[in-house]
């Protein structure tokens, strides 16, 4: 399933971004809109064609600006704590928000059920503490299971199902800890195990899950399949994903829930950067961008992955080779080697893509770095400005000054 640069790029429909992003202040990020409205409409008549329902993960992208475009193509909004919830309830409140978070706060639980429609807990131990409390407030609720089914190879950081792992609730621990009455609670189940994977691991998964926990199932009005999976993709195997679904519907007669974060945003995206100097220190030219991988693209690092560039090949051996870096102290920031077409030189511009999921939501001003500004690429190809970011953002983080 390995996609190309041109297909990452297809939403600049060949225009140059040199000339449709020069007037740009960088670094900058760009959200599509076409881009993200084809990536809505194909969830949308997935959702159609299954009856299953779609819901944006916000940790992925929550630029809500867009939620009234993503409002006609899906069900809801999914989030990971408060604050999100909140987000979801205010921008997109029309539609079902659902909470998951690995253990609830007392102090802030009444206010999450003030926005929460439905609420997943992590373990038998959390929902025997807040789960009457969400029943009192009729809120549907779940229990996240792990279905100790690992399928990913490589991201060991993004795999809920390895030994040990913090999230969701094993087989053994349910047999230990819930009662009768803890079951009776429920009125759903959740798993979430994929990271930009296809639709056979989810089919392996839903085995993990009936094997394990197949015998609740029925007696579930919902089960939600989590995130992770790279729906929008070219070369996605919906067929197999069509099919999983219907499985789950007919089998135990839930309601189908996923909430994909990555494939909403899939190649929505842009970081518009520009060299500010090229350097020697071995065989490989670096050149140090106004964009930072540690700050404004964290997952370069963390995941970690190399991003796409517009118009450079990730093999350094085809043109002029050149290794692309951040301005930070931090040596480590570096992105990847890439081969260009032409020599690099200050002033030039360096285009990622992919850039719209886990970055604007995930971005940090370490070393005092400005927050790029936010623009948005209309269907129109016009680019409006939607947030812009100054000292005061930095600084407000730090302190109050007295
Ligand atoms: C519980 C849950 N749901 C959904 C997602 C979204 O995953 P993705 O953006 O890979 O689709 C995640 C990602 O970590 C998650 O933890």
């Amino acid at each position: 399933m390995e996609i190309t640069t041109a297909q990452v790029f297809s939403g600049l429909a060949g225009q140059d971004p040199d000339v449709l992003f020069s007037a740009l202040p960088t670094p900058c990020y760009v959200i599509d809109e076409k881009q993200l409205e084809r990536n809505g409409t194909c969830l949308a008549e997935l959702a159609k064609r299954t009856g299953c329902k779609v819901l944006l993960a916000q940790k992925a992208f929550s630029n809500f600006d867009f939620y009234p475009l993503l409002d006609g193509c899906l069900a809801g909004t999914e989030a990971s704590g408060l604050y999100e919830a909140r987000l979801g309830k205010e921008e997109m409140g029309g539609r079902e928000v659902h909470v998951f978070c690995a253990a609830y706060r007392e102090d802030s639980f009444e206010e999450l059920l003030d926005y929460a429609d439905h609420i997943v807990f992590n373990s038998p131990g959390q929902l025997r503490r807040f789960g009457t409390k969400a029943k009192q407030r009729g809120k549907s609720v779940g229990l996240r299971i792990n279905p100790e089914c690992s399928t990913q190879e490589g991201h060991g950081i993004y795999d809920p199902c390895a030994p040990g792992s913090r999230l969701g609730t094993t087989r053994e621990l349910w047999d230990r800890e819930m009662t009768e009455e803890l079951v009776g609670f429920l009125d759903g189940l959740h798993f979430h195990t994929l990271c930009e994977q296809n639709a056979d691991d989810l089919a392996r998964t839903l085995e993990a899950v009936e094997k394990r926990f197949g015998e609740f199932l029925p007696r579930m009005k919902w089960l939600n399949m989590g995130g992770g999976h790279h729906i929008t993709k070219v070369g996605y195997d919906l067929a197999c994903l069509e099919k999983t679904i219907a499985y789950a519907q007919n089998t135990w007669g839930v309601e189908v829930y996923l909430e994909p974060g990555e494939a909403v945003a899939l190649n929505a995206g842009y970081l518009v950067s520009r060299v500010l100097d090229v350097i020697e220190n071995g065989a490989v030219p670096i050149a140090i961008l106004d964009a930072s991988a540690a700050c404004h693209m964290p997952d370069v690092l963390e995941m970690p992955y190399q991003p796409p560039v517009y118009c450079a090949d990730a093999d350094p051996a085809r043109g002029y080779p050149y290794r692309l870096a951040g301005p930070t102290c931090l040596a480590g920031d570096v992105i990847g080697d890439y081969s260009f077409p032409r020599r690099l030189k200050g002033g030039d511009m360096v285009l990622f893509g992919d850039m719209a999921i886990y970055t604007t939501c995930k971005n940090n001003t370490f070393n005092g770095m400005p927050l790029p500004d936010i623009w948005k690429l209309d269907k129109e190809k016009q680019l409006v400005r939607l947030t812009q970011f100054g000292y005061e953002d930095f600084k407000r983080r730090l302190g109050k000054g007295i």
